[in-house]
C-alpha cells in the first residue's frame, strides 16, 4: 500500500444514510494520498461514489491496489457479443438479483470497484445498494434474539436458478460443482463491533429450520433489507468510479437488457474477516 499523506477528501453524504459522492483528483488516488481516510469513509458510508475521475482499466487497478491487496480484476458483461467468456456471461444474468460477493468463501471480499465502460440505456443497468447495518438496527428486539445465532446456507445454484428456473442436467452438475452451497451466518457481528444482516439471492436453506419455514424467513427479510428506505440507487456516467463495502452491503444491477452492451469494469479488494 501507498502512504497516506492524510489531506481531507471533500465528501458529500447522501440523504439516505448510505452513499457518498467524493470528490478527488486521478493523481491523488493513483498515488494513495487519501487511502487510510477512503477505507475509513467506505466503512463509514457503505457506498463511495467518485464522479468524473475516469480511470481506465490499468488506472483502476493501480488504485485497487493502494486500498488493499487485489482479489480479482475483470470486465462484467451479460452480453456475449461483449463478453467473450459466455459462461462468465450467463453468470452475469444474475446479478439483477440482491447479492453480496462471496458468498461461497470464508472470508468475502471487503470492498469492489466498479466502472463503467459501456452503459445501458436510461436508468437500466443502474447499481442499487441496500444498507445491511440499517436493516439489522431496525429490527425489533424479539428478532435480533431470535436471528442472533440463526446459520443460512447458500448456493450458486439458488442465484442461476432465478434467471434460469429450468437448467439443462449439464449446467446444474456445472454450477453445483462451481459453486457448492457454503453456510454463512445471519448476523455478521463484524470486529468494529457492529452488527449487520448477511443475506441475498443465494440463500436457500436455514440450517436446523424446516425448509419451507426456512425460505419464508429468508423470503421476508431479503424484502426487509431492501425496501426503499434502506436502498441507495447509483445511475452511472462513463468516466465514474464506485466503491462499496462488501461486508455492509447488498447489491444489484437494475434490469437491462442482456444484448444491451452494457459493460463494466470490476476489481475486488481482498476481506480480513470471516462472517461471526
Ligand atoms: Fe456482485
Amino acid at each position: 500500500m501507498t502512504s497516506d499523506t492524510g489531506d481531507t477528501l471533500q465528501v458529500r453524504p447522501s440523504a439516505a444514510g448510505l452513499g457518498c459522492h467524493v470528490m478527488a483528483a486521478k493523481a491523488d488516488l493513483l498515488g494513495g494520498h487519501h487511502a487510510t481516510q477512503i477505507r475509513r469513509l467506505l466503512v463509514a458510508h457503505g457506498v463511495l461514489c467518485f464522479p468524473a475521475v475516469a480511470l481506465d482499466d490499468d488506472e483502476q487497478l493501480i488504485f485497487a491496489r493502494t486500498l488493499g491487496e487485489v482479489a480479482s480484476d475483470w470486465d462484467v458483461s451479460s452480453d456475449r457479443t461483449v463478453n467473450r467468456n459466455e459462461r462468465l456471461a450467463e453468470y452475469q444474468k444474475s446479478s439483477v438479483n440482491w447479492h453480496f460477493d462471496g458468498f461461497g468463501v470464508d472470508v468475502p471480499e471487503f470492498a469492489t470497484i466498479m466502472s463503467p465502460r459501456i452503459l445501458a440505456n436510461g436508468s437500466a443497468g443502474a447499481t442499487e445498494f441496500a444498507n445491511c447495518y440499517a436493516a439489522y438496527q431496525a429490527l425489533c428486539a424479539a428478532d435480533k434474539e431470535a436471528f442472533d445465532s440463526l446459520r443460512i446456507r447458500h448456493s450458486f445454484e439458488t442465484t442461476m436458478r432465478l434467471v434460469k428456473p429450468q437448467p439443462s442436467e449439464a449446467e446444474l452438475e456445472e454450477w453445483r460443482k462451481g459453486g457448492p452451497p457454503h453456510t454463512q451466518p445471519l448476523v455478521w457481528h463484524h470486529d468494529s463491533g457492529q452488527n449487520s444482516l448477511l443475506l441475498g439471492a443465494s440463500a436457500f436453506r436455514v440450517e436446523g429450520m424446516d425448509l419451507e419455514e426456512g425460505r419464508a424467513l429468508i423470503a421476508r427479510l431479503n424484502a426487509w433489507i431492501t425496501q426503499p428506505r434502506f436502498v441507495y440507487r447509483y445511475e452511472w456516467e462513463i468516466g465514474d468510479l464506485v466503491i462499496w463495502d462488501n461486508t455492509g452491503v447488498l447489491h444489484r444491477a437494475v434490469p437491462y437488457a442482456p444484448d444491451s452492451k452494457r459493460l463494466m469494469h470490476r476489481t475486488t479488494i481482498l476481506g480480513h474477516e470471516a462472517p461471526g
